[in-house]
């Protein structure tokens, strides 16, 4: 069987008559708001976007819709160090500048962005060996740059992508952690508190909006260095999303309630939207995109530690995206400065409004009807109960492989039109050190192999019952002849159980 992760195959819509239903008609469509700013100022939050200061005096229709529909921003690259500080002691504000006067003009919101990251460093920065001339260096460079905008810029982010889930240690081998040691994270809070005690001071990280590993990683971070008082207010999920597979609402405001317990103020601090892993036509593309911010931005509104959503740019193409060679369409208005219906699933995120749930369509995902409608795949499917499940348990033991486990089969009739869709199950490992459990889609096509769209995965320990959630989206290039969904993963003899499962289609909510 291909192995191949669900969106990486070429899959486009069998016909646009397929989703008619699902593609709404936004053109006559009347929001309750005339922009963003006014939908987010209702509900008490801000919403922002990264800005390029050298578009605001050559893109007059750039400076127009930023003035309009923000209420916040964060310079995408001009408060970074190598752009202010490209020698040492040698400044240039000039892009910060205009920057921070535009949003002061429209009475926006301004976070500063970022003063310790591995990335778009001066050279200067990068050639320092001696762990104290890195530390002055860092010290004067926030000094200088907080004073100079000082009650201007009163929230900034700190520190940025310091955890890295493949390195040993946890944190990213940056020239900070090299020099200072992982105590260079509370170093630069202290050193940022002490430029101004009293701007806000954010940890900002990409990958750490679903429950996993790097969330939790994150999470222990934070709470150890609030629970030691260092000067820390606040954290960043970036939420570079992919549209054909996102963190699902849920699981991302369980995220925001649990940092948000730890007094931190949360964000969605870089939201866009890869459109080229859901192969399929712009309509099908866009309508994923539209469903795939209604949910982050209704996940950020809904929760009240969450404060404010910034898309990492608004036009499509000045998007970073595009820098990395693939055509994308990341954002909410298109070449011709139209707004795409990613638009309108922003604003109805900041109404308030997640996206419809259809009925699951997993037959018996609750086992109240045994096991019907499951079957093993090389392996003893069983019946259980356990006391800490309220409901009956199926359990795959004897499993032969890592690709055995349980399965549905009859999805197709669920899958065949595409769209996008919210899941969840219980689930459980049995018999070793924490492993991990795939859930997925297994798809057979005429004269194909079958192949494997992956859903989510979670790495758990053994023994404890976790909760699996994710959003993806679906488009064929040519109708599937059979659909199943799948849980497998851990090694061979390691038993598996499931229960609670479920999986709905997303509709927009729209009007
Ligand atoms: O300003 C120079 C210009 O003088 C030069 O001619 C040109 C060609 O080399 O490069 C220009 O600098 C570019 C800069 O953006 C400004 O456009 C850099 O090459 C380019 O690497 C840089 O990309 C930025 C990227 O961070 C750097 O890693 C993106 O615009 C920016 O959107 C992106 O933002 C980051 C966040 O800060 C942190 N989270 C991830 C996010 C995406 O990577």
């Amino acid at each position: 069987m291909r192995a191949t992760d669900a969106f990486g195959i070429g899959l486009a819509m069998v016909g646009a008559t397929a989703l008619g239903s699902a593609c709404v008609d936004y053109s006559n469509m009347e929001p309750s708001f005339a922009t963003l700013r006014q939908a987010a100022q209702a509900q008490g939050k801000l919403i922002g976007t990264a800005v390029d200061g050298a578009l605001l005096s050559t893109d007059s229709e750039y400076a127009r819709l930023l003035a309009e529909e923000f209420s916040a921003v964060t310079p995408e690259n001009a408060t970074k160090w190598g752009p202010l500080e490209p020698q040492d002691d040698t400044y240039d504000f000039s892009d910060a500048d205009s920057i921070v006067a535009a949003a002061l003009d429209h009475d926006q919101s301004l976070k500063g962005h970022v003063f310790t990251w591995h990335q778009q460093l001066p050279s200067w920065v990068e050639s320092i060996s001696d762990p104290d001339e890195l530390r002055l260096a860092l010290r004067e460079h926030m000094e200088t740059t907080m004073a100079r905008y000082r009650g201007q810029i009163k929230v900034w982010d700190v520190v940025n992508e310091a955890v890295d889930d493949n390195a040993p240690a946890g944190y990213r081998e940056n020239i900070f952690y090299e020099l200072l040691g992982p105590d260079y994270i509370e170093e630069a809070f202290l050193m940022a508190h002490e430029a101004d005690p009293d701007a806000l001071l954010y940890y900002n990280d990409y990958a750490i909006e679903r429950m996993g590993h790097k969330a939790d990683f994150t999470y222990q971070m934070l709470r150890d260095l609030v629970a030691r008082d260092i000067p820390i207010h606040g954290i960043g999920m970036q939420s570079h999303l992919s549209v054909h597979r996102y963190p699902a609402a849920d699981d991302l405001r369980d995220n925001i309630r649990r940092f948000a317990d730890l007094g931190l103020r949360v964000e969605i601090s870089e939201l866009d939207g890869r459109t080229s892993g859901l192969t399929g036509t712009l309509d099908q593309q866009y309508e994923a995109q539209r469903i795939a911010f209604q949910e982050t931005v209704a996940s950020c509104v809904l929760e009240p530690g969450c404060a404010r959503v910034t898309l990492w740019g608004f036009l499509d193409e000045y998007s970073w995206l595009d820098d990395e060679g693939t055509e994308e369409h990341g954002l909410l208005f298109d070449d011709n400065y139209e707004k795409k219906p990613s638009y309108w699933g922003v604003m109805d995120g900041l109404r308030g409004k997640l996206a419809k749930r259809g009925p699951t369509l997993v037959k018996n995902g609750d086992f109240e009807d045994e096991l019907d409608h499951w079957v093993g795949v090389d392996s003893t499917l069983s019946l259980e109960s356990f006391e800490d499940q309220a409901h009956p348990v199926a359990c795959a033991r004897d499993r032969s492989s890592s690709e055995s486990g349980l399965s549905q089969v009859d999805l197709l009739d669920a899958f065949a039109s595409g769209g996008s869709f919210t899941f969840r199950a219980e689930v459980r490992q049995e018999g070793t050190a924490p492993a991990g459990i795939n859930v997925a889609l297994i798809v057979e096509q005429s004269g194909q192999d079958p192949s494997t769209l992956s859903l989510g995965y979670l790495y758990l320990e053994e023994g404890v019952w976790r909760t699996m959630r994710g959003s993806f989206a679906l488009a064929w290039e040519a109708p599937p002849t059979s659909v199943r969904l799948s849980f497998s993963g851990p090694d061979p003899g390691v038993d598996l159980c499931i229960t609670q499962v479920a999986l709905n289609q997303l509709h927009p909510a729209p009007g």
